[in-house]
């Protein structure tokens, strides 16, 4: 394959879009089964206390009911073993979540017990019907509070999920050269992923004793964890993914999965198991809050010399993700800079509120708005431009980062911050009290899992006989476009009409496993999977074209369903043509391909340093922004998002995460706070927690850089989480440049502006 590409590049509709568009699309809780009954789960009303008994009897009692399940019911009766949770930290001893809490609850939301009945108003009935006894036990509500001696323990011996640091170069060296050091204090909150649809699923078992789960979810992997809760072989558990009506991370760790299994199991009927949005909100994971202090040294030139940086991130009640999300803020707390002397210390906190785990960016958000607040700080302090102040600190090809990696790919830091703050163009004029400020943030964030994790894909791509190809890839889809991706570089390889290849929602029993849809990893992974095996056939096809031609494989090539000669066009054969020829003599028309993503020892745990991701995605964004100075309100007036995003595939789809991620990201600065008081959600629907609508903020400009620099298909780097990474900095940068004073924490809410600038708020 060479460039000029036919395929790769256009921006293509996805071969979803009507069928989402229209409402067409048949999700996770669309299935009907005949005899299907309905699951529903009790939660505590407590974030800490002992469950003292539960007595399930007046729910079994109760006509239509057909099933409750306890902790009692599921094995957890004698819980001296170690009876596996449904995810998390296996390496802590008790510490993952139960699937029914036994002994006692640690944030309240917590799964108790499970009901199956006929109607989901019988099921509903039935909660109110199970009698559980509590005897609240005292909380700790603060990452800061759980650390202190003598503060309650969510889990023996302590209340440390997860510790990491870096120990690069001679941090006192650094500030002993520093001209100046700024030090600030940054937090952000709680977020909730308010994805359209909420978890649901539908399970039953099948002729074989197969548990079939039918579900919304990022990992088609989870069977193993669902087997492994049960006590059963993973061969008796099957996931089917639909499409799912997006996950940013909260469908990352298991959801419904276990809960439906253990219904499907114990009636031996289907059942369906769709969350509330309030209970949604209630019992999937949130974007981890941080406390994030810097402390940078620099020269009067805004070279930095030292930077030394403390994370703490509230992990909530169960460790899930935390261990990880913690290590990628740690990887990436010093940003996309070279700085020679760098110390970071991060600590991820067990308390009793909500648990936190993966939401896009997978902790790189967070430190990522404090490295870029810190910047224009480190600017503020030294009356120098922030765009200078990044340059002469900007990572570039060749040079290494805190944990000590070698940037392999371009590093378009300076250029794609020059490109957007261009785009963006002259200022606004203030209009009397309301004060116009432009700001801008650059980044970098991994594609691609740690590569310790020894990280595959696998793809499965066959021609049928008539020239058509199918791909079957265990790729989740939540949104992002990535099966059409994957049509796409089938397209490409195999010179087939888009049309005319069809990719499968992923399936246990019908497409070989293809990791998960996380860490932005699906087009880098799936994607190289679907080149290998569509270039494996491909050159079968132009092997035996080669002899039918009486041309080198290398002078022929396949486009439009055809094989041609490429000095002589004309010369050209339908596809299906050659493809009956190979079939008939038992030339390979289909090939399974595993992709595995590049293997490193892991880091060195005293001192951070290795090479931890296979590469990183490089960007900016830049905004205008109107702040009231009255109202506190604040208007975002033009935004544009320049990244390298290496080789856009489909540049439809590319623009469309980076517009949604630049939404997500608008509101993560300026909206949404999930507020928790006392391991209380005080925001529990989406009428109290805002998230932003399409009205709220212009569409952001797109500026794409492509590089070809990546290590996905055709130099792709990853962009689905990169595209919010910048967002909220960028906006609190402009805020800042727009009033003046500095504001260190999200979201800027009215009421945060007008503190900030001394002026008096409602509930003041
Ligand atoms: Mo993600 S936040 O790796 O789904």
């Amino acid at each position: 394959m060479s460039a000029p590409f036919r395929v790769v590049g256009k921006p293509i509709r996805r071969f979803d879009a009507l069928s989402k568009a229209v409402g067409a699309t048949v999700f996770a809780d669309d299935y009907k089964m005949p005899g299907m009954l309905h699951g529903k789960v009790l939660r505590s009303p407590y974030p800490s206390a002992r469950i003292v008994r539960i007595d399930p009897s007046r729910a079994r009692a109760l006509p239509g009911v057909v099933c409750v399940l306890t902790a009692a019911d599921i094995g957890y009766a004698k819980m001296i073993a170690d009876i596996p949770g449904q995810t998390g930290q296996r390496e802590r001893p008790r510490s993952e979540t139960p699937v029914l809490a036994w002994d006692r609850v640690r944030y309240k939301g917590e799964a108790v017990a499970l009901v199956a009945a006929e109607t989901e108003e019988i099921a509903e009935r039935a909660l109110e019907l199970i009698d559980v006894e509590y005897e609240p036990l005292p909380g700790v509500f603060d990452p800061l509070e759980a650390l202190k001696p003598g503060a309650p323990v969510v889990f023996e011996p302590d209340n440390v999920v997860a510790r990491w640091r870096i120990r690069k170069g001679d941090i006192e060296a650094g500030f002993a050269a520093a001209d100046l050091i700024i030090e600030n204090t940054y937090r952000v909150p709680f977020v909730e992923h308010a994805y359209l649809e909420p978890e649901a699923g539908v399970a039953w078992v099948d002729e074989r004793g197969v548990i079939n789960i039918r579900v919304s979810t990022q990992v088609m992997e989870h069977f193993r964890t669902v087997a492994r809760t049960l006590g059963i072989p993973q061969n008796r558990v099957r996931i089917q993914g639909a499409f799912a009506g997006g996950g940013f991370g909260g469908k990352e760790d298991i959801t419904v999965e276990v809960f439906l299994a253990l219904l499907a199991l114990h009636t031996r009927r289907p059942v369906r198991l769709v969350y509330t949005r309030e209970e949604s909100i209630l019992a999937h994971s949130k974007r981890h809050p941080y406390i994030m202090r810097y402390r940078t040294g620099v020269k009067r030139n805004g070279r930095i010399t030292a930077l030394q940086v403390e994370l703490i991130a509230d992990s909530g009640a169960y460790p899930y993700l935390s261990p990880y999300v913690s290590l990628y803020s740690t990887v990436v707390a010093a940003g996309p800079y070279r700085i020679d002397n760098v110390w970071v210390d991060t600590v991820a906190v067990a308390t009793n509120n909500p648990f936190t785990s993966a939401f896009r960016g997978f902790g790189g958000p967070q430190p990522c708005f404090a490295y870029e607040r810190q910047m224009d700080e480190i600017a503020r302090a030294l009356g120098l431009d922030p765009l200078e102040v990044r340059r002469v600190n900007y990572l570039r090809t060749g040079d290494t980062t805190a944990t000590g990696q070698v940037i392999h790919s371009a590093a378009l830091l300076e250029e794609s911050a020059r490109r957007a703050l261009e785009a963006l163009g002259e200022r606004t004029p203030d209009r009397g009290p309301i004060k116009v400020g432009q700001g801008f943030a650059s980044y970098m964030q991994p594609y691609g899992r740690l590569m310790w994790l020894h990280d595959t894909s696998q793809a499965w791509v066959g021609l049928e006989l008539d020239g058509t190809v199918v791909i079957r890839c265990g790729a989740p889809d939540p949104g992002g476009g990535q099966l059409s991706s994957l049509c796409q570089i089938a397209s490409e390889v195999l010179g087939v009409p888009m049309e005319n290849v069809v990719a499968y929602t992923p399936d246990t029993a019908l497409t070989p496993l293809a990791g998960t849809t996380t860490a932005t990893r699906q087009l880098y992974m799936s994607g190289n999977a679907v080149l290998q095996a569509a270039t494996a056939i491909r050159r079968t096809l132009l092997d035996r074209a080669s002899k039918y031609f009486e041309e080198d494989p290398e002078d022929l090539d396949l486009a439009d369903g055809r094989v041609f000669v490429k000095h002589d066009p004309d010369r050209s054969m339908p596809l299906p043509d050659l493809v009956r020829i190979c079939a008939a003599e038992g030339l390979p028309l289909s090939h399974l391909a595993m992709f595995k993503a590049p293997f490193r020892d892991p880091i060195d745990p005293e001192t951070g340093q290795g090479d931890v991701f296979p590469d990183f995605t490089f960007g900016a964004f830049a905004v205008e922004v109107a702040v009231d100075t009255e109202t506190g309100q604040v208007e975002v007036l033009k935004s544009v998002a320049c990244h390298d995003v290496g080789r856009a595939i489909n540049p439809a789809a590319v623009i469309g995460q980076i517009q949604g991620g630049s939404y997500q990201g608008l509101g993560y600065a300026l909206m949404e706070n999930l507020i928790v008081e006392n391991g209380e959600i005080k925001t529990p629907s989406l009428s109290e927690y805002l998230i932003p609508t399409s009205v709220d903020y212009p569409t952001t400009q797109v500026i794409l850089l492509e590089s070809g620099t990546g290590v996905g298909p055709f130099g792709a780097k990853g962009i689905g989480e990169p595209a919010l990474t910048p967002v909220a900095p960028a906006v609190v940068n402009a805020i800042v440049d727009a009033i003046g004073v500095p504001i260190n924490e999200i979201p800027v809410t009215p009421e945060r502006v007008l503190k900030a600038l001394g002026k008096p708020t409602v509930t003041s």
